[in-house]
Formats: structure tokens, sequence, C-alpha cells
């Protein structure tokens, strides 16, 4: 069933039936096209391009095929091209000819439009939302768990932090999200609808009142890019990347923390999997999950960057494949934060493996090369010299503070007793912090 064929002689290819459908994809789009059309209908009662009377027929008619599909009485399948040829022939069987107007100073150019910026603008909204529960847990582990541990470089042991500090630069990373967010749905919000297939229509149209009904703020500036712009898909994807990449970065650390070498955490069981082989297996699928859904993601981008790069202006059919990378994103996305939360909200932080990771990494060395500057040396000189301790304590298994005063005086002069008081850990530790806070 189609919405055009006065011109054609000949039937249509099965074969091409089939590759040209975006039924069984753009149905997810039922909502927004039935609101674009009903905005667009009264618009065009109000410029009295239909009569009030057709336009209630009309609304009334998107109204019960709405609530048909959301009470499950309606499918969208069959042998439709896509969900607005559906939304139209369904329509006109349900209220007779009338509903033949519907498509009135309107292309599907302009339809798909501003299906897909009300749909991808509701989906980075949901995004933002889930965005804000993460950061609340992620918050609130922090403030749980001012506990001290390893900072790494290099994954070395390098200095002592707070799990607090650590978890809390995810906070950071995931806030700039919800910023990034914004600022693509504030360039995005701009109404497609009236540009028709893409100079326009000679009707006499308001797109005001359609940028209104439809909550944009405003109309696009240019038809021909309106109707073949999908920037705000790929800002959006780009968005979703780069959440995607924070989360993978949480996920690995997550997934060495909870191994026996690090011994860590321990994720709970409602998101960790067991080995159908090895009984003693807890393995963290949850955090793998997100970690390869991530390059899924990145894939998605690629794959809409890839489709827009060669079209010519304005509207042409490959833009059609804008719509499954976009889903694909939104969901994987939406669904790794959620994820992501009960894992972060049910986790157990191991303190006390932690402090002796902490304990046994020589990580006051730093520290113990200030003391020496603060007694004079040059930090070059007093790096030797702790390198030259660090060296000794290996091969005597012993920590830099186990050290007695004879035998730290055996490398420099300028040690003293309160040698021990500056390089104990929590001690280094609170004056770092202090300095982050400010
Ligand atoms: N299914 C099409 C898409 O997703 C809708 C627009 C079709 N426009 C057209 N001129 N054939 O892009």
């Amino acid at each position: 069933m189609k919405l055009w064929g006065g011109r054609f002689i000949e039937k249509e290819s099965s074969l091409m039936e089939d590759f040209n459908s975006s039924l069984s994809f753009d149905k997810r789009l039922y909502y927004e096209d039935i609101m674009g059309s009903i905005a667009h209908v009264k618009m065009l009662a109000k410029c009295s391009i239909l009569t009030n009377k057709e336009c209630d027929t009309i609304v009334n008619g998107l109204n019960s095929i709405l609530s048909d599909i959301q009470d499950g009485k309606l499918k969208i399948e069959g042998d439709y091209e896509d969900i607005h040829s559906f939304m139209e022939i369904q329509l006109t069987k349900l209220v007779g000819d009338v509903g033949k107007k519907l498509h009135t100073a309107r292309s599907r150019n302009d339809q798909v439009a501003v299906d897909m910026r009300l749909y991808s603008k509701h989906k980075a909204k949901e995004v933002i939302e889930n965005l804000g529960v993460i950061l609340c847990t992620i918050k609130k582990l922090g403030n749980d768990n001012a506990v001290i541990m390893p900072g790494y470089t290099h994954l070395q042991r390098a200095q002592p932090v707070t799990f607090k500090q650590h978890i809390m630069a995810y906070y950071n990373m995931l806030s700039r999200d919800v910023k990034r967010l914004i600022s693509a749905i504030d360039i995005m919000d701009e109404n497609p609808l009236g540009c028709c297939a893409l100079a326009g229509t000679t009707y006499d149209t308001d797109r005001d009142f359609t940028t209104r009904e439809l909550g944009f703020k405003k109309p696009v500036d240019n038809f021909m890019d309106g109707v073949s712009d999908r920037d705000y898909l790929l800002e959006l994807l780009s968005c979703f990347s780069i959440i995607m990449m924070h989360l993978s970065r949480l996920s690995e650390e997550l997934i060495l923390w909870s191994s026996k070498e690090f011994n860590f955490i321990e994720i709970s069981d409602e998101y960790s999997t067991g080995s159908s082989i090895m009984p003693q297996k807890r393995n963290p699928d949850a955090a793998e999950l997100i970690r390869g859904k991530t390059g899924r993601v990145y894939g998605d981008l690629m794959s809409l960057l890839t489709t827009m790069k060669g079209i010519p202006l304005a509207y042409n059919k490959d833009m059609q494949e804008d719509k499954e990378p976009f889903f694909d994103g939104a969901f994987t996305v939406l669904k790794s934060i959620k994820i992501m939360n009960g894992m972060l909200s049910s986790l157990k932080i191991k303190k006390d493996n932690m402090y002796n990771a902490v304990k046994t990494g020589f990580l006051n060395a730093t520290e113990a090369a200030d003391y020496l500057v603060n007694k004079g040396l040059a930090f070059r000189d007093a790096h030797g010299v702790i390198g030259a301790i660090v060296l000794h304590c290996e091969k005597q298994h012993k920590a830099i503070e186990s050290l007695t005063l004879e035998e730290l005086k055996s490398f420099s002069d300028l040690f003293a007793q309160d040698v021990y008081e500056f390089i104990d850990y929590e001690n280094t530790l609170s004056r770092g912090i202090k300095k982050e806070m400010k």
C-alpha cells in the first residue's frame, strides 16, 4: 500500500518494496508522527486551508489511532512503505476521504525530519535524567567511602588518594556529559515542519504556530537545510559515545578492582554471573558488556557520519539510514547507564585491602622527597636520595616509614624525627586534598 503510484505503469518489484520499507524500525516514531500531524492539521485549519470540521475529524481520527496503538489494538505492521504511509492509510480507513487532506502542504521529507527531532530530543532528555540518577549514586558512594586507596599512573601505584576522590572523577566526567547534552538540545531545538519537500509551499502556512504547538524554540531558517540536516543526530550520538567511553573506563576499573589480584571491591550477585564449568567464578559481565557495547555506539556514530558525508542537498533516501544507528545508540546508552547505576548502588568497598595496597606500594615516596626539599635539598637530588632508599627497602621488604632514623640518616643527614609524621599516609593525603577542594 503506497501513497504514490499515479505516474507509474509497472508494479514495483517485491524485492525493491522490501528494500525500501522502513516500517519495521520507524514504527518507533508513531507517537511523534501523530503529534506532528495533529500540529500540522491544526495549523492548516487556523490558516483556513482546511475547515474546522475537517480538522476535528482528522485530529479525532489520529487520537483514536494513537490510543489503539497504545492499547495494543492496532499493530504497526504490514505492507506499508513507512510509518508515515501507515498512519495516512489508517486514518483514511477510519475517517474516509477527508483523511487524504492530512498531507496538504507537507512532504514526508519535513514530516520525517520533525518526527526525528521530536524523538531524539525526548531521548536526549531521558539520558539526562538517567545521568542525574547515576550522579546521585556516585556522590553517595563517594561520601560513604572516603577511604584511603592507591592512586595510579601507568597502572602503577603512584600516590595515596581516597576512593571518594577517585569515584568523584567520574562524577565530573558525567556532569560534563549532561552539559554537552543540554547544549546539543539547545542547538537542535528548531522546527523543520513547513519546509515541505525542500522549497516550502505556496499555501499561506504558519510555521510559528506548529513551532509553538510542538514546543520548539524557533522554526528552521533554511528549508533545504531543514529537510536534510541530521547534525543533531550526529551530535547526540557523539555525546552518547563520550558517555559510553566514560562508562567503559569505569567498567575497566571495576573489572580490575574485582579481580583477586586487586581485591578492592565486590560487585553484587545481582550484577555478576557464574561460569558453566568453573564453580568458583564470579564474572563481572555487566561491566564487560558496557565496555563491549561502547564499540557498538562508536559504530553507530561512524555509520551515520559515513552515510551523511556524500549526500547532495536536499533530502535523499540515504537519510532513512539515520534511524537504526540512532535508535541503537540511544537504547544502548540508556541501558548502560541504568546497569552501571545498579552496579554502583550495590558495590561493596573492601577498605582494608585498599589501605594495605597503599602501605606496600611506597606511595609516600614523593612526600619523602618533598620533606628533604623542605630541609633545603634541590628536588632532583631529593628524588635521587629517595630512589636509593626505595631500592634498599625493596631488598629488605620494608616500607620507608619502617626504617629507623639511623637508617634514613645513612642516606641523608637532613632526616630528623619529624619525617615520620610528614610521610604518614593520612597526613600526605589531607595536605593534597585540601588544595583540590579549593
Ligand atoms: N522513510 C523515509 C525516511 O526515513 C521517510 C521520508 C521519505 N521521503 C521520500 N521522499 N521518499 O527518510
